[in-house]
């Protein structure tokens, strides 16, 4: 899978040879890349396309785990304040990436507030969705999955009885972060948001700062670290939902719900990050480690990179929204989720290795090839591959996603 030597990379590397992540994202190598807000938005992204690695490719689990929530997302819904037909009823999805997970929840919603339009004798209004996430998301794949509008050029009545395989809403992508306003004041009926608010805005400042306590020396994620460092993240997290949820409360109409599922943890101790602590802490770290044993990146550079996700508790999450205190929590729990692994033969090592490594290379390998470079970033993951081939059986056992599952309206 790779070819070149050791001594190969490191030349390349000692020669400023610039690769092509780094050329795209016009980040100088040996810049952490992730520890401003501003960087990693301009940054972060899922892989884009439809290749083996890409987010499109690589989605089926959180499509599952969807599915699963699909029950408590519709009693959301029927929480909603429905206005006249003559008001057009707007959808937004915050963090859609681009694969067709998105397009099947918004046609999801779509359908059912036409449901309950029809149900109280009433002629459904027109929708419109927002597909929302960072500027760097391929937004050109995902327009590209989405179904022609149904009825083109006539009647929103023609469009919403619209047959399978077509759209019955206006589809507009909306890049930026979450974690600031997106949209005019009161003009969102439903915002949606899946397997996304786990992403913190920044990696904390403290957590790669030498001099500080929470300094996170030879690790690249939360899992397994010191309390100090656990702390950092655990407030960076708390901030940005907090900026997240301020937002919302001026864009959501009154009488508007939100629906949001992230990656949660059961455990009190954030040191230990469940299904997160599994993907990023074990095989990934130890991929790292290889790197600097084998003298191919300094500790430091290892030392420089951290993950900026957070698995929060039910309490860290719950403690935000009271204190933002525009929402009514209608549903706040922790939902068992399942494995990110999806194969056809659980006893094939090698496949079960190989989805590890795409799991985690499809939702981090971005930022892994902004730091270290493309080439150092194949080496990494194939080295996460060739070690989760050796656990397969343990990952297959053990790998499981806890998501936090939140309910809110605003009052
Ligand atoms: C794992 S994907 C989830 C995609 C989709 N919701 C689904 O259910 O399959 C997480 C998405 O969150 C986006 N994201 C992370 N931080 C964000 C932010 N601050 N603002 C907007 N989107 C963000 C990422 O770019 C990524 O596309």
């Amino acid at each position: 899978m790779y070819s070149s030597s050791a001594t190969e990379l490191q030349k390349s590397l000692s020669l400023g040879s610039i690769s092509i992540g780094q050329r795209r994202n016009m980040i100088p190598a040996g810049d952490n890349v992730v520890v401003s807000t501003m960087k990693l938005e301009k940054l972060l992204s899922m892989k884009g396309g439809q290749g083996e690695a890409s987010y499109a490719n690589n989605s089926q689990a959180q499509a599952k785990h969807a599915r699963c929530t699909l029950h408590l997302l519709k009693e959301t819904l029927d929480r909603v304040q429905l206005e006249s037909p003559e008001v057009p009823f707007v959808v937004a999805d915050l963090g859609c990436s681009s694969g067709t997970n998105t397009i099947y929840i918004v046609d999801v919603i779509v359908k059912h507030v036409i449901k309950r339009y029809e149900a109280v004798g009433c002629e459904p209004p027109e929708f419109s969705a927002f597909f929302s996430d960072l500027p760097s998301n391929d937004f050109n794949t995902l327009f590209q999955l989405l179904p022609p509008l149904a009825s083109n050029g006539g009647s929103m009545e023609e469009c919403l009885a619209a047959p399978n395989g077509h759209r019955s809403y206006f589809a507009a992508g909306v890049p930026g972060s979450f974690y600031r306003r997106l949209f005019p004041s009161r003009s969102v009926d439903v915002f949606y948001s899946a397997f996304s608010l786990h992403w913190l805005s920044q990696v904390p400042e403290a957590v790669i700062d030498k001099r500080s306590p929470a300094y996170n020396k030879e690790r690249v994620f939360i899992h397994g670290a010191t309390e100090a460092t656990a702390n950092a993240y655990r407030k960076q997290f708390q901030a940005d939902l907090a900026a997240f949820l301020r937002s919302r409360s001026e864009e959501m109409k009154r009488g508007g719900s939100m629906f949001l599922v992230c990656l949660g943890r059961t455990s009190v101790d954030p040191t230990d990050q469940d299904g997160a602590g599994l993907l990023f802490g074990t095989h990934f770290q130890d991929a790292w480690d290889d790197l600097v044993q084998e003298g191919l990146i300094t500790s430091e550079k290892r030392d420089n990179f951290n993950i900026p996700v957070y698995a929060p508790s039910l309490q860290d999450f719950k403690e935000v929204v009271e204190a933002n205190g525009s929402f009514a929590i209608n549903r706040l729990e922790v939902l068992r989720g399942g494995s990110p692994l999806v194969v056809d033969s659980p006893d094939d090592a090698a496949e079960v290795g190989r989805a590890l490594a795409n799991s985690c290379r499809t939702v981090s390998g971005v930022l892994v090839d902004a730091h270290i470079g493309d080439r150092l970033g194949e080496e990494l993951f194939s080295r996460v591959q060739t070690r989760a081939s050796r656990h397969a059986k343990e990952l297959l056992e053990q790998l499981q996603f806890f998501h936090i599952v939140a309910s809110l309206s605003f009052a």
